[in-house]
């Protein structure tokens, strides 16, 4: 087997022209967004985007997120109800994805919908990801930039430790500003329903559009799980996870939050020592990855508020602790 090199390129101009140009050739790009980095192919090569799931060793079942430019280009993939234009009205560009009802004539992949008969469309915000949309003119299908299961990478070294040269270019646009996935948010029954915490929260959205039903928190909803995705455990690191910990032994790594913290561990890292959960969320992956060294028998983390972007976290966290 030949081990393919890795190739990252600076955000410049010519790198997204290159980018834009292998997606064109079915080929596969990573890059930035303002959540976390993608795992890029064009949206209607449907070669392209089986290639996606090989890389990550994906399983098939679990469907994919086409990134657009704009609202109107959404609109030709999908069908558009009221509440899905005031939703991408409001937070498009943003970290805001929308699951609803495929055109049936749809020149996307089925794969990128595994089956279902919808599909999750999001428009991202980061310049770098507007730019290679603009340039490619075409759906760019993007998964997290990691191996399945793994944590996700919010810099473009973390896509290469996690994916080697299985992307033909990861293109470098710095640190992702948010840090966590984007809130996905189903529309293809009665009542809205969150499948995935993320950036936009469940708070603001009950404020702005009424009634959501949160069906991103496992017990919260009576209704099967429609995102094949979400019960695994996912976001894992190497070493086992210890939520809730107020104290850490000598051996263990500390993911502390705010002051002050608990004394005794080997390696600290504090997602916001203000306490701050913009400022953690936009540190959670990075500082795991920070902590997941073989030295350390465990990663204590200390509890984080269950509210507002807390909850994303937390959902992370949760899954990732999951027992392999
Ligand atoms: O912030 C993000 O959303 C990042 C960046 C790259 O845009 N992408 C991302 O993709 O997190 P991925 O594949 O790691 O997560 C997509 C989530 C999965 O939980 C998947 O099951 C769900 O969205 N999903 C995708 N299509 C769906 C559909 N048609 N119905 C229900 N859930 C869907
Ligand atoms: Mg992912």
């Amino acid at each position: 087997m030949t081990i393919r090199p890795v190739t990252i390129r600076p955000a410049s101009a010519a790198a997204i022209g290159e980018a834009a140009a292998i997606l064109g050739d079915g080929g596969l790009v990573a890059f930035p967004t303002e959540t976390v980095y993608g795992l890029g192919a064009d949206g209607r090569n449907e070669q392209a985007v089986a290639s996606i799931f090989a890389a990550k060793n994906r399983p098939q079942f679990n469907p994919l997120i086409v990134h657009v430019k704009a609202t109107d280009t959404a609109a030709v993939y999908a069908d558009f109800d009221d509440r899905a234009h005031a939703l991408a009205a409001r937070y498009w560009p943003g970290p805001l994805t929308l699951v609803l009802p495929r055109h049936t004539d749809s020149a996307l992949s089925l794969l990128v919908s595994a089956g279902l008969e919808t599909v999750a469309l999001r428009v991202p915000a980061h310049p770098t990801a507007q730019a290679l949309l603009s340039t490619f003119d075409g759906p760019i299908a993007a998964p997290s930039a990691n191996a399945s299961g793994a944590v996700s990478p919010t810099r473009a070294e973390h896509v290469a430790q996690s994916l080697g040269g299985a992307p033909d270019l990861i293109v470098d646009g710095g640190p992702c500003p948010i840090g966590l996935e984007s809130t996905v948010i189903d529309l293809s029954g009665d009542t809205p329903r969150i499948l995935r915490h993320g950036a936009v929260t469940l708070e603001a959205l009950r404020r702005e559009f009424g009634p959501v039903d949160d069906a991103g928190t496992p017990g919260e909803t009576a209704a099967p799980v429609k995102s094949p995705g979400m019960l695994a455990r996912h976001y894992a690191t190497s070493l086992p996870l210890r939520l809730e910990a107020s104290s850490a032994d000598p051996d263990e790594a500390l993911l502390a939050f705010g002051e002050p913290v608990p004394p005794g561990a080997a390696k600290i890292e504090n997602l916001s020592p203000a306490g701050d959960l913009t400022e953690a969320a936009a540190n959670l992956f990075a500082m795991l990855r920070a902590l997941d060294l073989p030295q350390y028998s465990a990663i204590a983390v200390v509890p984080i508020p269950d509210r507002g972007l807390g909850r994303a976290i937390n959902d992370r966290l949760r899954r990732a602790a999951l027992p392999p």
